[in-house]
């Protein structure tokens, strides 16, 4: 079983994949981390992102690896380094680099082969898994988006900083030549605006357990 979701930076798909994954027993990707794992590793090596030629040669010899939800690239947890400002910066533009977003669907591919998932990321719902039996896209107001994301505590900027580089993400996300961010046809849109986590886990479980959904409503 694959359940997709979708949506926008702050939209909360994080947290409930992650809450959905542990809760159904199955493995959670997050798809954005790998674009992130490789440009960790592209900034730590000093290559820049806008050399592509580059970025990709690193790519195909990454090594990375998903444990138990966390990431490993080269043997190495880097789960916790890859919220840092530089990193938001400058994942949107190497996953904007087509051969790379090649990579990244093939290895999500190969890590979902066989087995349940919860994936989460833009393009989930639309280009990797577009036959998967549940898709869902998550959306927000950029105002609740973004005060989540300040919130969060990972980021050295101001609440207005951060909603200017939302909207900079936004632009890039909507607008890449393949993946693009998008609403698929036939997915369930969800605005969890307002809505708690536990609320929002309670919707998403009504539409893969309708049979709990007394139990849920
Ligand atoms: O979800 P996130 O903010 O951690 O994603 C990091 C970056 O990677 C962001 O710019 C969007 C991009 N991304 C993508 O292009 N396709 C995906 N499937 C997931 C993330």
């Amino acid at each position: 079983m694959v359940i997709a979701i979708d949506g926008p930076a702050g939209s909360g798909k994080s947290t409930i994949a992650r809450l959905l994954a542990e809760r159904l027993q199955v493995t959670y990707i997050n798809s954005g981390n790998i674009y992130r794992v490789l440009t960790l590793g592209c900034l730590k090596k000093g290559i820049e992102i806008k050399n592509s030629d580059s970025v990709i040669a690193f790519a195909e010899q990454a090594h990375i690896a998903y444990r138990e939800g966390e990431i490993f690239l080269d043997r190495e947890n880097v789960d916790a380094l890859l919220h840092s400002d530089e990193i938001d910066k400058n994942a949107p533009l190497l996953s904007a680099i087509v051969p790379i977003r090649r990579i990244v669907n093939g290895l999500i591919r190969k890590i979902s082969k066989g087995i349940d998932v919860v994936v989460e990321g833009r393009d989930m719902t639309s280009v990797v898994f577009p036959d998967a039996e549940h898709r869902f896209y998550l959306d927000a107001s950029i105002e609740t988006r973004a005060k989540r994301r300040f919130e969060q505590g990972t980021s050295e900027l101001s609440l207005e900083e951060i909603t200017a580089a939302i909207q900079r993400r936004d632009q890039i996300d909507r607008n890449k030549a393949e993946g693009s961010l998008k609403i698929a046809e036939g997915v369930t849109v969800l605005d969890t605006m307002g809505l708690t986590i536990e609320q929002t886990y309670d919707k998403l479980l009504a539409y893969i357990r309708p049979q709990n959904k007394k139990m849920v409503s």
